[in-house]
C-alpha cells in the first residue's frame, strides 16, 4: 500500500490548531448558532422557552447541556420545511432520507452551507490520502440521499476529477475501475464487497487496480472488513461518518496514517456523548449516544441533535480535533441494508397495504455471501389458504418494499400463528448475521 499521509502544510491550520483555539471558535460560533435557531425556527424557540433557556444563557461550552435536545421526530413533526431558518429563496439544495411514517426527513442548504459541506468533505478526502488532481470513483447513491452528491461536490471543490457512477450495475463498476483508473473509491463497505465478488467472477485481480484508497461509510462496518478489503485490493480502507440532519457525509473521517477512529470536524459540528436513558452528558472516553450541534449551518441549524448512534469521544491524534470511535450500533432499532436505512415500521406499513396479509411479522437479517439479506416473515390472513394467493401476496409485498423503501427482500408468507408472538414488545428484528 502506498504511503498517502498528507504533509502538515497541506492541512487547514484549524485541523492542527491548539485545543484552546478550537474551543474559542466553537464558543463564538455556538452563540451565533443558538441565536440563529432561536430567532428563526419556531420549534427551537418553543423548545428553549419550555426549558426556560435563552441563547444568552450560554457562557461556556459546557452550558450547552442546559439546552433541549432535538430528534428526528422534531424534523418529522415540522415536515417538510418547518426546521428551515432562512427564507425559501435562500435555499439552494434539498435532500431527504426515508422515514418511518412514510414522510422523509428533509434537510436544506444555503449556497454557503453547500460551500461548507464541500469544504468538510474535502477535508475527509484529504484525511483519507486524497489530493487535488486525483480521480475519484463515486459509487454512493445519487439523488435525495446525501452520499452521492455530498462526495461529488466535496471532491470537485477539493480539485479532484469525479466519476459519478452512483450505486448499482456492478459489472460496469468493475469495467469503469479498470478503464478509468481512479485513485479513490467512495462507496458503502458492503457494496465494495459486492464489487470485489464481481472482480473475482470476471477473473480480474483486484490487487492490480489503480485504487489507492477507499472511503467507506453510511453504514456500520468492522476492522475485520477493513482488513479484508485492504488485503483484497491492496489499498487503504478508511471510515467516513455523517448524517443528513447534521450535513450529510463530511462530519468525521479517519486519517489514513493512523486509522484509529474518526476525527470530527469540530469547528463546524460540536459533539457531545450522552447517556441515552438519562440524557446526561458523559465524560470523553465514556460510551453513549452521539449528539451534534451545528456551529455554522445557515439553512437548517441543529441544536443537540440526537443521532442514536453509539460511540465514545476520544482525544485527537493525527489532528487536534477529537475523534469518535467507529460506530458499532444504534440505540434504536434501525436496520441498514446495503446502505439504505430501514425501520421495521416501514415494512409494517407496506404489509398493511396487502389485504391477504395479517399484521404479524418478523424481519430476519442474514448474510448471504457478502451482502446483507432481509427476509420478511409474515402471516397470511386465515382465509387465505391457497398457495397461489399467498404467492401473489408475497409478490405484492416484495414490490411495495422494493419500490417504496428501496430494498429487495425475501418474503415468506406463513400459516396463521406462524410468526413468533410476544407477551410484551414484539421482537421485530432477528439479526442472524453474526458479528465479525
Ligand atoms: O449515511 C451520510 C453518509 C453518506 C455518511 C456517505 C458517510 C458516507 P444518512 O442516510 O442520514 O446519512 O444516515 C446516517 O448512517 O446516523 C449512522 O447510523 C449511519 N452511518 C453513517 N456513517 C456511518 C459509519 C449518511 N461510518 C446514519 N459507520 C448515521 C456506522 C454510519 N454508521
Amino acid at each position: 500500500m502506498q504511503t498517502l499521509t498528507p504533509q502538515r502544510c497541506e492541512l487547514e491550520p484549524i485541523e492542527i490548531a491548539p485545543r484552546a483555539v478550537i474551543e474559542e471558535i466553537q464558543l463564538h460560533r455556538l452563540k451565533w448558532s443558538l441565536r440563529h435557531a432561536y430567532e428563526n425556527v419556531a420549534h427551537y424557540r418553543q423548545a428553549f422557552d419550555a426549558k426556560g433557556v435563552r441563547p444568552d444563557d450560554l457562557h461556556t461550552l459546557a452550558d450547552l447541556a442546559k439546552f433541549p435536545f432535538s430528534t428526528k421526530q422534531d424534523l418529522r413533526a415540522n415536515y417538510p420545511f418547518g426546521m428551515f431558518a432562512v427564507p425559501q429563496n435562500q435555499i439552494a439544495r434539498i435532500h431527504a432520507s426515508s422515514g418511518t411514517t412514510g414522510k422523509p426527513t428533509v434537510v436544506g442548504y444555503t449556497k454557503r452551507d453547500l460551500e461548507t459541506w464541500g469544504q468538510v468533505v474535502g477535508r475527509c478526502i484529504r484525511a483519507s490520502g486524497g489530493r487535488p488532481g486525483m480521480k475519484l470513483h463515486n459509487a454512493y447513491g445519487y439523488g435525495l440521499f446525501t452520499g452521492g452528491l455530498g462526495f461529488h461536490s466535496g471532491a470537485e471543490q477539493f480539485g479532484l476529477a469525479v466519476i459519478p457512477v452512483s450505486g448499482g450495475m456492478t459489472e460496469r463498476q468493475v469495467q469503469l475501475i479498470r478503464d478509468f483508473e481512479p485513485d479513490i473509491i467512495t462507496v458503502t463497505p458492503s457494496y465494495m464487497l459486492a464489487i470485489l465478488d464481481e472482480f473475482r467472477r470476471q477473473g480480474v485481480d483486484p490487487r492490480k487496480t489503480s485504487l489507492k484508497v477507499g472511503i467507506f461509510g453510511a453504514e456500520p462496518w468492522t476492522n475485520a472488513m477493513r482488513a479484508e478489503i485492504e488485503g483484497a485490493f491492496d489499498m487503504h480502507a478508511v471510515d467516513t461518518y455523517g448524517l443528513s440532519e447534521v450535513i450529510g457525509p463530511g462530519v468525521a473521517n479517519e486519517c489514513v496514517e493512523t486509522k484509529d477512529g474518526l476525527h470530527i470536524w469540530e469547528d463546524h459540528f460540536l459533539p457531545e456523548v450522552i447517556n441515552p436513558v438519562t440524557g446526561e452528558v458523559v465524560p470523553d472516553g465514556e460510551p453513549g449516544e452521539l449528539v451534534f450541534t451545528s456551529l455554522t449551518k445557515e439553512a437548517m441549524p441543529v441544536i443537540r441533535y440526537r443521532t442514536r448512534d453509539l460511540t465514545r469521544l476520544l482525544a485527537g491524534t493525527a489532528r487536534s480535533m477529537r475523534r469518535m470511535q467507529r460506530v458499532t450500533g444504534r440505540s434504536d432499532d434501525m436496520m441498514i441494508i446495503r446502505g439504505v436505512n430501514v425501520f421495521p415500521t416501514q415494512i409494517e406499513e407496506q404489509i398493511l397495504k396487502v389485504k391477504a396479509l395479517a399484521p404479524h411479522y418478523q424481519i430476519h437479517l442474514t448474510r448471504e455471501g457478502r451482502m446483507d439479506e432481509m427476509e420478511i416473515l409474515v402471516e397470511a390472513q386465515p382465509a387465505v389458504v391457497a398457495s397461489d394467493a399467498r404467492g401473489t401476496a408475497a409478490a405484492e409485498l416484495l414490490h411495495l418494499v422494493k419500490s417504496l423503501i428501496g430494498v429487495t427482500a425475501k418474503v415468506t408468507v406463513t400459516d396463521p400463528e406462524g410468526v413468533e408472538r410476544s407477551q410484551g414488545k414484539a421482537r421485530r428484528v432477528v439479526d442472524k448475521r453474526g458479528k465479525d
